[in-house]
């Protein structure tokens, strides 16, 4: 019998604090704005906020560069501020999940300044630090995520320091047990002050292969992405059970692991029960199908069977043992309605209303980014200056550059640029969409007139009354957290369809990618949800219409 746990039948919402709601008009969302629209969050159903970093930071990289662990950013509010935020969340009923970045810290934290002041000092392992080489070049020939060398020469002790993400975010040194210790007190610190959980950073590099070995570059680039020798590392099973040993052991909260690269083998040994290291992972490999083998700006077209192949697969590989998280997007990753259904007027409603069916009827704990239960799409701002992301900023000026063209660049900008996800959220249609009375930090996405939270909860057709709906069922239907998983007419070009089947209960589900007609074998039931006001159901056949979603249920 399988284990019923809360974490499997929530929804958790994702936000990204710096862009949902600015309650003192610096531009920036802070902690107060946050409890302002606790309501609302209650309002759409959801168990659990999972909090992108509210820590002290410097910024370089929105807070995932953090200069104390335990204080809070002064942008977002003070202590008591999230004090307050987490009774009131608590006081709703919904827990609080917070972002755990550890595989690396700012450049500013009191650890790494120490580091840097003299190779005797007691702090110089917490980092990882290496002599040139002889000719005095970088100790190997990582990329940084965020362009350039994963390795910055340092002047004062003459030695490279890693850095996988930018300059300001250098890599802890998780071989040494200290740092172990101090991680582990850290997070023990914040369940005391009342977390339910944690999503962990990148947590599959902390363990990097001891001699840090040259990247394979069969193209003989200048630096290439590392990862095969830290993903997914020689120790990491050891660090998440000693982190589970340690910290989480006998507490009820939930764990997500942030794993780039990991594949459905490794998810299952980090999330089986049995080996007490996570709850569940974010995998990656369905947000990679659309990218080419130059990386993530490397753009490839969408293709419904390529996601529906890596889904499935997914859903049957952690059936029985292990667990799924679900996700179409992320403050990383573009808008979905953007990149998987079709952003233009005329079909926008209705295919994200058709990508939340297909999510949320999935196996797994569902996750919804801010702004998603709106339907908000991408952004295209014509200079590269109202953009702020740092990899989007990096990668703009290394490849103007090498001499690549600005419209070029901005056509991948559109695409896979992660600030299409962090424009303000779009409350209301007055200035800056109500996400501040200044002036937001980054530009509000001018479709706010039409998609905003105002608008949306008071049209009873809109995707967010979709989405409590879907997320009503799933509170109220086990067949949707606990049911089986099994593909329906897997060599369909255009329509993803799967069935899930628990006591005698069988859901089927039917999403339909495409914007022309499609015809399918009907299957029997009542109709649970859809995002057509009828069905076209006539005997044995089934008609699509253009994004059409629809699930039935049959009783046996
Ligand atoms: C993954 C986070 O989601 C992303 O926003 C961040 O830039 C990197 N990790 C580095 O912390």
């Amino acid at each position: 019998m399988e284990q019923k746990r809360w974490w499997k039948e929530s929804v958790v919402y994702q936000v990204y604090p710096r862009s949902f709601n600015d309650s003192n008009g610096d531009g920036i969302g802070d902690i107060p704005g946050i409890i302002e629209k606790l309501d609302y969050l209650k309002e759409l159903g959801i168990d659990v906020i999972w909090l992108s970093p509210v820590y002290d930071s410097p910024n370089d990289d929105n807070g995932y560069d953090i200069r104390n662990y335990r204080e809070i950013m002064d942008e977002f509010g003070t202590m008591e501020d999230w004090k307050k935020m987490t009774e009131e969340i608590h006081r709703r009923g919904m827990k609080l999940v917070m972002d755990l970045v550890v595989n690396h810290s700012s450049d500013e934290h009191p650890w790494f300044v120490e580091s840097r002041s003299s190779r005797e000092n007691p702090y110089r392992d917490y980092y990882i630090w290496r002599p040139a080489r002889a000719d005095g070049s970088a100790p190997n020939n990582w990329a940084s995520a965020f362009s350039g060398p994963a390795w910055e020469f340092d002047e004062k002790t003459g030695e490279y320091y890693l850095h996988i993400f930018s300059k300001k975010q250098p890599d802890l040194n998780w071989e040494n047990e200290q740092v172990r210790n101090e991680v582990y007190d850290m997070m023990t610190w914040w369940l005391d002050q009342g977390v339910d959980g944690f999503r962990m950073d990148v947590i599959n590099f902390i363990s990097k292969e001891p001699e840090l070995p040259d990247a394979a570059n069969p193209d003989n680039m200048p630096v290439v992405f590392g990862g095969e020798h830290f993903m997914n590392g020689p120790r990491i099973h050891e660090f998440m059970h000693e982190m589970h040993e340690r910290v989480l052991k006998g507490r009820d909260v939930m764990t997500v692991g942030e794993m780039p690269g990991v594949d459905e083998k490794e998810a299952i040994r980090y999330t089986s029960p049995d080996r007490q290291e996570l709850d569940m992972v974010f995998q990656f490999e369905h947000v990679d199908l659309d990218s080419g083998p130059g990386g993530k700006w490397d753009l490839r077209p969408f293709s419904m069977p390529a996601l529906r192949d890596n889904l499935v697969k997914w859903q049957k590989a952690l059936e029985k043992e292990g667990w799924n998280s679900l996700y179409l997007n992320n403050h990383d990753q573009p808008r979905m309605v953007s990149r998987f259904g079709n952003d233009s007027g005329r079909h926008r409603v209705r295919s994200a209303k058709m990508l939340a069916v297909l999510l949320h009827m999935m196996r797994g704990t569902p996750y919804v980014y801010q702004g998603e239960e709106l339907g908000m799409t991408n952004v295209r701002f014509h200079s590269i200056e109202s953009y702020q992301d740092i990899e989007t900023r990096n990668m703009y000026a290394e490849m103007r550059n090498e001499g690549v063209p600005h419209e070029q660049l901005m056509e991948q900008i559109y695409v896979k640029g992660r600030d299409n996800a962090r424009t303000p959220m779009q409350w209301n249609a007055e200035k800056h969409a109500g996400f501040t009375d200044g002036e937001p930090w980054l530009a509000v996405n001018p479709n706010f007139e039409e998609i905003n939270a105002q608008s949306a909860v008071a049209d009873p057709n809109s995707v967010y009354h979709f989405y409590r709906r879907l997320i009503h069922l799933r509170h109220t239907h086990d067949v949707i957290v606990y049911g089986s998983f099994d593909v329906l007419l897997e060599d369909h070009p255009d329509v993803f369809a799967y069935e899930r089947v628990l006591d005698g209960e069988r859901l089927t589900v039917y999403c339909s990618f495409s914007d022309q007609e499609a015809a399918v074998p009907a299957e029997a039931g009542e109709v649970l949800i859809r995002n057509y006001s009828d069905t076209l159901r006539d005997g044995n056949q089934l008609t699509l219409r253009p994004y059409e979603a629809v699930v039935f249920l049959e009783q046996n």
